[in-house]
């Protein structure tokens, strides 16, 4: 297991005016697995992605990513291991205007301060798997949306991290764009074994995950398994039913 949230809790504001985005919201996420998360607007889905990837701070529960409880790490301690083990990417890039794709891309390697020749090679590298190698130099107004968001999902990569977390991450994009950025994601997921969380509203790129978990009210409702993973407790609750 990659990740796990233990009855997370999220409340925003104080006394009558409290809003809890978050309640009581427990999940694992597997090495390796493809997971979307699903739900209406103000469900808590972006919180939670927050959460999980440490951008924000937690009211009460627990996230551990691989076994590491990161609720207890300090703000500099925090910041690092988010660039080491966690990759994000966001509807809107969030690249920088001013740096061309190459150097957005070196952003995390730089803050860790990173050896040029390591740098170099590891931004070639994330570069050529989002398929922009002749488009390293440009800056992001010079880019379309679809090419932006491989700049940022380069970005995301670049460290290695052992898992992307994604909201809404084709938001932006026609169908075209958002069905090429899917393909990538999961071929860099089946190629390097990375875990996606992904958040988004469109049940046709929640079908590329494995599984999809549905919030409402900032609580998971259900829970859905596709493809060809079995659903052990599916297995075990229908096992029984042939028993009795
Ligand atoms: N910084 C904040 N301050 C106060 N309330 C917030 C804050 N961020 C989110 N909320 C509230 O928390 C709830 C969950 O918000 P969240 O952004 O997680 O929803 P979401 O499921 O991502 O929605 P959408 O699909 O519209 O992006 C909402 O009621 C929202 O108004
Ligand atoms: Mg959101």
């Amino acid at each position: 297991m990659i990740m796990e949230a233990i009855g997370l809790i999220k409340s925003y504001g104080e006394g009558s005016a409290t809003v809890k985005a978050l309640d009581n919201v427990t999940l694992q996420i597997e090495d390796g697995e493809f997971v979307a998360i699903m739900g209406p607007s103000g469900s808590g889905k972006s919180t939670l992605l927050h959460l999980m990837g440490g951008l924000d701070s937690i009211t009460s529960g627990q996230v551990k990513v691989n076994g590491r409880d990161i609720t207890t790490l300090k703000e500099a301690e925090l910041a690092r291991f988010r660039r080491k083990e966690i990759g994000f990417i966001f509807q809107s890039y969030n690249l920088v205007s001013v740096l061309t794709a190459e150097e957005n891309v070196a952003l995390p390697l730089l803050m860790d301060g990173c050896k040029e020749s390591v740098m170099r090679e590891n931004v070639g590298k994330a570069i050529n798997l989002v398929g922009l190698d002749g488009r390293s130099h440009h800056r992001p107004s010079q880019l379309s949306g679809g090419e932006q968001q491989r700049v940022a999902i380069a970005r995301a990569i670049v460290n290695n991290p052992s898992i992307i977390l994604a909201d809404e991450p084709t938001g932006n994009l026609d169908s075209v764009n958002a069905e090429e950025i899917m393909d990538l994601l999961s071929n860099l997921r089946n190629k390097s074994g990375q875990a996606i969380v992904m958040v988004t509203h469109d049940p046709k790129m929640a079908a590329y995950a494995d599984r999809i978990i549905f919030l409402k009210d900032g609580r998971i409702i259900d829970e859905e398994r596709l493809g060809g993973k079995i659903d052990q407790k599916k297995l075990v609750s229908k096992l029984k039913g042939s028993t009795n």
